[in-house]
């Protein structure tokens, strides 16, 4: 679990980011970045490296490791650090506020800008890295993996498909992004696995999500993740979140995760309202929205 470092950050000097975004440039050639190279990397003198480390290391933010030679790595929370720094002298964010949730592969936040926000930091490639790392020989910079590029990487791709989807699609407005962190707006709204809906809103409400699926399609993306836990319910509608695995919709292998995707919204509503929801025709379903024809389901039944 990684730790929340918004409440230190104002015990940290600019001196200690240096050294952080230090650690940062070095890990772009190996995972260990030796200790003689951090006064290069973070433009200060030894001595003041020396310093940064010790109360770097003490609260988190890297961590030591002693191989063929000294060698520091950031941790998620040094990561976390330096994008929330970003964001703060860019004004995006002027406070921090509570967790909104954890998922697989990320923690978001509330975050307080001009109104409140949500700040979502991917952890994508952290757990997988370590059993990868251990297999490999890491020497090679051919095979460096890294799970700051593989976390960069995915929030670059969320915030790209928010950007081409938003506002056609009813997904989560881009605000900023920043490393492995992007900021959007806050949805106020209830996921749809943890919602009860009423008898006459079911079919609706599939057919709302099935008609963004369409929508965004059309603008060129397929989602490739869809399920009841990356849709919000809420009293203006419904919002599709969680886009980092979006992939274009002239991708070669886009149909069958259109497909999947419909698959796994249309058996949800199957398994939990099976007295309303009767057996559809899935690829039909798919095809008429790659075609753009999709209106209700019910036109589908088998
Ligand atoms: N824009 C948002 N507004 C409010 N809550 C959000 C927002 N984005 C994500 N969340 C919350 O954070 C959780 C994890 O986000 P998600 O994007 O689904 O990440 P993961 O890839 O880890 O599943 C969601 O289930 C939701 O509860
Ligand atoms: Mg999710």
């Amino acid at each position: 679990m990684v730790q929340n470092v918004a409440g230190i950050l104002p015990e940290l000097d600019p001196e200690d980011f240096y050294l952080l975004s230090g650690v940062e440039q070095g890990m772009r050639f190996s995972e260990w970045v030796s200790r003689e190279k951090l006064p290069d990397f973070a433009d200060l003198t030894p001595e003041e490296v020396e310093y940064r480390l010790d109360r770097c290391l003490d609260r988190g933010l890297i961590e030591r490791k002693t191989i063929q030679y000294e060698g520091y790595t950031l941790t998620f929370e040094g990561y976390d650090a330096l994008a929330l720094r970003t964001f703060a002298e860019r004004e995006t964010i002027t406070g921090f506020g509570a967790s909104l949730g954890v998922g697989k592969e990320s923690d978001v936040f509330e975050v307080q800008s001009y109104e409140p926000m949500a700040l979502k930091f991917h952890r994508e490639g952290y757990t997988n890295f370590r059993e990868v790392m251990k297999e490999r020989d890491y020497t090679s910079d051919r095979q460096h993996v890294s799970w700051l590029y593989t976390a960069r990487k995915a929030a670059e791709r969320e915030y790209e498909a928010l950007e081409t989807l938003y506002p056609d699609v009813s997904v989560p407005r881009p605000i900023d992004h920043n490393r492995h962190a992007i900021v959007m707006e806050k949805i106020d709204g209830v996921e749809l696995s943890r919602t009860g809906l009423e008898d006459e809103q079911v079919l609706p409400v599939l057919d709302l999500v099935l008609r963004e699926m369409q929508t965004a399609y059309r603008e060129g993306r397929v989602h490739a993740d869809m399920s009841e836990y990356n849709v919000f319910v809420g009293s203006e509608g419904i919002t599709i979140f969680d886009w980092p695995q979006a992939i274009p919709a002239d991708h070669e292998n886009a149909e069958e995760f259109l497909e999947r995707d419909v698959e796994n919204i249309v058996n949800y509503f199957r398994r939990k309202y099976p007295q309303h929801v009767e057996e559809y025709d899935v690829g039909a379903v798919a095809h008429s929205i790659e075609k753009n024809e999709f209106d209700r389901v019910e036109a589908h039944s088998v």
